[in-house]
């Protein structure tokens, strides 16, 4: 008699928090863990005020309750969120999309809490993983949370390719605290920047060798090569699904629209991203993004409450709306193998050895954030979990030494912006939240 009661309980609290289906990761494709179908992601790119104000959108339901209309009227299942405060409550919004039908995946890295490009050994710190693991907390409990992004375009050019062992470090970390606090297994990936020399080099790396948690369980990448009316073979989309063919974990566009076109952007390449053409690769993408800003890659204008529509806002719909997803698996695979190291780096890619305080975390779970107040970035050098860069340069000009004088630091952030691989990563970088590190990793100095 007391099991039917409980039963019942059970039932009417579970009807009452209605969730979306968690969605699993099988081969190089998403599924829906209750119906079995395949998932594409379907989304844009969220993060309302951008690097010069920022927000967290999901910590204020009058900020998420404004737009996720506007998401459901695109057709929308996913959003990308870069920055969030992990000392606010999310429960709301989160609710909100949940009822909506909408996925979040969300970066856990803020402006100040994230792996430096000019000193990654000191960057890399329990202080951070503090931060990094308590966003985990605040969000891991929801079932539309689809995946998480340890780093965005850390790797941003040839010269800062040996941050790529850090990318690993913090995948790991972040996938060993989530099996410690016994949460569901939450994908944990990397956002790429299309640096075409390194684009397969460094997913490889991202996805080879003896560390399991080490390894992507997923990777986004940036990718603006399709402007206008191009094709799947004139935009290069053609070259990535051959490149990336065999890769065995799921793949998909985190940030895609090239804006590169007089007026409006027409989104046709719509119909190639959800075709048998990409689909045994690729996994679906985001537009890069929602709002409206200097650079001008905004479907709407947001103006305090009010939501305006822009044209882009209406290709996009359309074009989604004429483009279902593939029928059936869209030809996924099962069997693709992890990649093989790369042998040709000038330096170690060895995965440096976690802080000391890592291990306190993992058993007793993150003391709560700081949210954007956190500054971690230069935890090495006043408290008890200094680490030192475990990165081996061979070459002089690679080297790691916690030498952060104004001129060294400036010559190598010089160096960083005029080396980018195409003229889009310059545009990239004014846009992304990559800039602002750079600019506060400058300012930073200077002021010392
Ligand atoms: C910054 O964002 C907040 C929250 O959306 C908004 O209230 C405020 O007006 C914005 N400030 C500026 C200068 O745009
Ligand atoms: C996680 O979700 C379950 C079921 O909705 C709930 O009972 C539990 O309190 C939640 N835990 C946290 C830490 O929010
Ligand atoms: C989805 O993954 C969760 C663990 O992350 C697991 O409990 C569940 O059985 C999986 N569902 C399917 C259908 O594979
Ligand atoms: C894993 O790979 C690392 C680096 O290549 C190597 O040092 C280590 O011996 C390997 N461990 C095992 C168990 O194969
Ligand atoms: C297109 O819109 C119609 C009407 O709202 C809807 O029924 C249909 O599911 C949409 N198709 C797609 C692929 O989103
Ligand atoms: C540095 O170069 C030496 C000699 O070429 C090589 O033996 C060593 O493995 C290299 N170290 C790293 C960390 O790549
Ligand atoms: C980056 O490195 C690759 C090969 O290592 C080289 O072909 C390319 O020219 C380099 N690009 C820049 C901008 O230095």
């Amino acid at each position: 008699m007391k099991f039917s009661t409980l039963g019942l309980a059970f039932a009417i609290g579970a009807t009452a928090a209605a969730s979306l289906p968690a969605i699993n990761i099988t081969g190089n494709a998403f599924f829906n863990s209750e119906t079995g179908e395949r998932f594409y992601i379907r989304g844009v790119d969220y993060q309302p005020g951008g690097s010069s104000n920022l927000t967290d959108p999901l910590g204020d339901s009058t900020i998420c309750g404004r737009d996720i209309p506007y998401f459901e009227e695109l057709g929308l299942n996913t959003i990308r969120v870069y920055s969030v405060d992990n000392t606010l409550d999310h429960s709301e919004c989160m609710q909100m999309l949940d009822d909506a039908g909408i996925y979040l995946i969300l970066d856990l890295n803020t402006p100040d809490a994230s792996i430096s490009r000019y000193d990654p050994g000191c960057s890399y710190n329990a202080v951070y993983l503090n931060e990094v693991f308590s966003t985990v907390d605040e969000f891991s409990n929801y079932t539309n949370i689809l995946g998480f992004f340890a780093a965005n375009e850390l790797v941003n050019n040839n010269a800062s390719l040996d941050t790529a062992p850090y990318i690993k470090a913090v995948v790991r970390d972040t996938k060993k605290y989530i099996k410690a606090r016994g949460y569901r297994q939450i994908p944990v990936g990397y956002s790429a920047a299309d640096v075409s020399s390194l684009r397969k080099e460094l997913a490889d790396y991202l996805n080879c060798g003896n560390d399991t948690d080490a390894k992507i369980d997923m990777l986004g990448v940036n990718d603006y090569s399709w402007c206008g009316q191009s094709s799947f073979t004139t935009s290069g989309y053609s070259e990535k699904v051959e490149m990336y063919t065999g890769f065995s974990v799921p793949i998909f566009l985190s940030e895609y629209g090239c804006n590169q076109v007089p007026g409006s952007r027409p989104f046709t390449e719509v119909k190639s991203i959800y075709s048998t053409q990409m689909s045994p690769v690729f996994s679906g993408g985001l537009v890069y993004q929602y709002t409206e800003d200097s650079s001008k890659y905004g479907l709407v204008e947001i103006e305090g409450d009010s939501v305006e529509t822009l044209t882009d806002f209406e290709n996009l719909k359309d074009e989604l709306n004429l483009t279902s997803d593939p029928i059936g698996d869209g030809d996924y695979s099962a069997t693709g193998e992890e990649s093989a190291c790369p042998t040709d780096w000038a330096f170690s890619i060895n995965i440096p050895t976690a802080p000391d305080g890592l291990s306190k975390l993992l058993k007793n779970g993150a003391t709560g954030g700081n949210g954007f107040d956190a500054e971690t970035q230069n935890s090495c050098g006043d408290d008890a979990y200094y680490v030192s860069s475990t990165i081996t340069a061979n070459s002089s000009s690679m080297e790691h030494t916690s030498s952060s004088t104004a001129s060294s630091a400036h010559s190598t952030s010089t160096k960083s912006s005029s080396s980018s691989s195409k003229g889009i990563a310059d545009q990239l970088e004014a846009h992304g939240m990559t800039a602002l590190l750079a600019l506060i990793a400058i300012r930073k100095i200077y002021i010392k």
